[in-house]
């Protein structure tokens, strides 16, 4: 039996990405004032957490994943005291705040960095990094061939001659984990986020915190093993320090890992029982839609987090990965399914159908359920964002070879015929002002908004509010076991009690409902007892 405090075994979390949810202050980026605005939004809609990307103080290089101060909120979302108050406000909807939490790097405006830069080479400032010489004659080569995953070399020069070392933008310089201070430095940042109310943190990039402190080159070919900064087995020890930390807490504090690990074995290790609590299944969003796929995924997840006793997590989108209307609405694109490729042909219509039934699939699964903002809404990713409003350094380190992340983190669409529809309003509720969102809209979402979705009953915002408002009522969903029912090939069913199914048609062609009481829930319109293709019901079983 879990303990009733285990919230976060069979939680519906919603992603929150501030700058883009709901601008409460009339200058085109959301806020947190714009989250209190929609709290009541978040609740009709019936998830159980909210976790925010990062709110913290940020020259926002990458989207606020280059922290300045781990303790203040950026000014543009608001203050310290207004992120307490929606934590307080959130609970007494019955939602819980998660946060996030950046360890691998800061911000190079962090004061670490900036007292690391002054203090000069040798000095005990910039162990917190990785400061090095470079290589040739001259120290200017980088100090080995590591590279970005924004692209180019993962090594910055500074004045005095010296590199550091960033596995992302240069703007985020990776911290020393080997050092005693980083370590206790996250640990009390974790309690300051507990003690104002933070149910659980979600750790980014969690699988590559800890370096190889040789920093060797990396082979070309395959991966070495260890390897130099990926999936390093010491990282194991910071995360049950971690969990001290979450366990000293009543309730116990949750914590989210961001583990991209294509190894179901080696992900597995992160949620040991004195470790993580859960982490992200990546393997099924980036798997096909494609039955066989799908269910080797599912089993495979379920098979690898069955030893350690940790639940699944389901996730179909995040503010990384293309939207998943448009995903689904292309042609296979093999592993990097997830991956910006813009200029693909895409048909919006089958993704639509498709991303309505995956709702209903993975909210059907066993464990936690990850909603990443405007995926109820069925955004689609926005493909043909104008150069110059393009922030993302994952484009700019490219060069634009990389379509970057910025498509699918244009502002929600609440309500109006015309951009910024709702998302921005003056502080005393006036209609929309002049001012633009910081990405544009298309203007087609007016189709989409929140206002437009909630008076159709056939929206999938209003079916995503009959799902989860079942997934709560039905004892067999959330946390628990699964087993598979007979089926067609391109059929997936399963069963989550004795009363509950699920069942969804991936192939071409009509298939008959298994024996059925009444079907409680459907993505698409049902005719003679049988699934179209591509949709998915909710079942009760005779
Ligand atoms: C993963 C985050 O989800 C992504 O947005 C960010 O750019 C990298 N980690 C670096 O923090």
């Amino acid at each position: 039996m879990h303990r009733l405090d285990e919230w976060w075994r069979g939680a519906a979390i919603y992603q929150v990405y501030v700058r883009s949810f709901a601008d409460a202050n009339g200058d085109g980026v959301g806020d947190l004032a714009g989250v209190r605005s929609r709290l009541r939004y978040l609740a009709e809609l019936g998830v159980d957490a909210l976790w925010f990307s990062p709110w913290y103080a940020s020259p926002m290089a990458d989207g606020g994943y280059d922290v300045a101060d781990y303790r203040a909120i950026h000014p543009h979302f608001g203050d310290l005291a207004q992120a307490e108050q929606l934590i307080a406000e959130a609970l007494d909807l019955g939602i819980r705040t998660i946060v996030d939490i950046v360890p691998n790097h800061a911000s190079d405006q962090h004061p670490w960095f900036r007292r690391a830069l002054e203090a000069g080479p040798g000095s005990p400032e910039r162990e917190r990094f990785w400061f090095r010489p470079g290589r040739g004659p001259d120290g200017h080569l980088p100090p080995n061939n590591w590279q970005s995953q924004f692209g180019g070399a993962a090594w910055t020069r500074v004045p005095d001659g010296e590199w550091y070392l960033h596995r992302f933008a240069a703007a985020q310089p990776d911290l020393n984990w080997q050092h005693p201070e980083v370590r206790r430095e996250h640990e009390e940042v974790l309690r300051f986020w507990f003690d104002r109310g933070a149910a659980g943190v979600r750790v980014d990039s969690a699988a590559e915190v800890v370096k190889d402190p040789a920093l060797p080159d990396l082979p070309s070919g395959r991966a070495p093993d260890p390897h130099p900064y990926f999936d390093r087995d010491e990282i194991h020890d910071v995360y049950r320090d971690w969990r001290k930390v979450a366990e000293s807490y009543t309730p116990p504090r949750a914590l989210i890992g961001e583990v991209w690990l294509p190894d179901p074995e080696r992900f597995a290790r992160y949620l040991r029982p004195d470790e993580l609590h859960t982490a992200f299944n990546f393997g099924f969003l980036t798997c096909p839609w494609d039955a066989g796929r799908l269910r080797e995924t599912i089993s495979s997840t379920l098979a690898a987090h069955q030893p350690v006793g940790a639940p699944a997590t389901w996730v179909l989108a995040n503010h990384d990965v293309t939207r998943t209307v448009t995903r689904y609405g292309r042609a296979e694109t093999g592993f990097d399914f997830a991956a910006k490729a813009h200029g693909i042909p895409t048909d919006l219509a089958l993704g639509r159908r498709r991303a309505r039934a995956a709702a209903l699939l993975s909210l059907a699964l066993p464990g936690s359920v990850y909603l990443y903002q405007g995926e109820e809404l069925g955004l689609p990713e926005v493909e043909d964002l104008p150069v110059d409003v393009i922030d993302d350094p994952m484009f700019h380190r490219t060069a634009g070879a990389d379509p970057g992340r910025d498509g699918c983190r244009v502002p929600l669409p609440w309500g109006g015929g015309t951009a910024p529809f709702g998302f921005t309003s003056t502080a005393a509720g006036a209609p929309d002002t002049a001012v633009d969102a910081w990405l544009p809209q298309p203007s087609q979402w007016s189709e989409l908004t929140v206002e437009r979705q909630s008076a159709d009953p056939a929206s999938l915002l209003n079916l995503y509010r009959a799902a989860l408002r079942l997934r709560h009522a039905e004892p067999g969903l959330g946390d628990g076991t699964m087993t598979w029912l007979p089926s067609a090939p391109q059929v997936l069913c399963f069963s989550r009690s004795a009363t509950f199914a699920c069942v969804a048609n991936l192939g071409g062609v009509p298939v008959d409902l298994p024996v059925h009481r009444e079907v409680l829930l459907s993505s698409a319109v049902l005719m003679d007892h049988q699934l179209p293709p591509d949709t998915a019901a909710w079942l009760r079983l005779p």
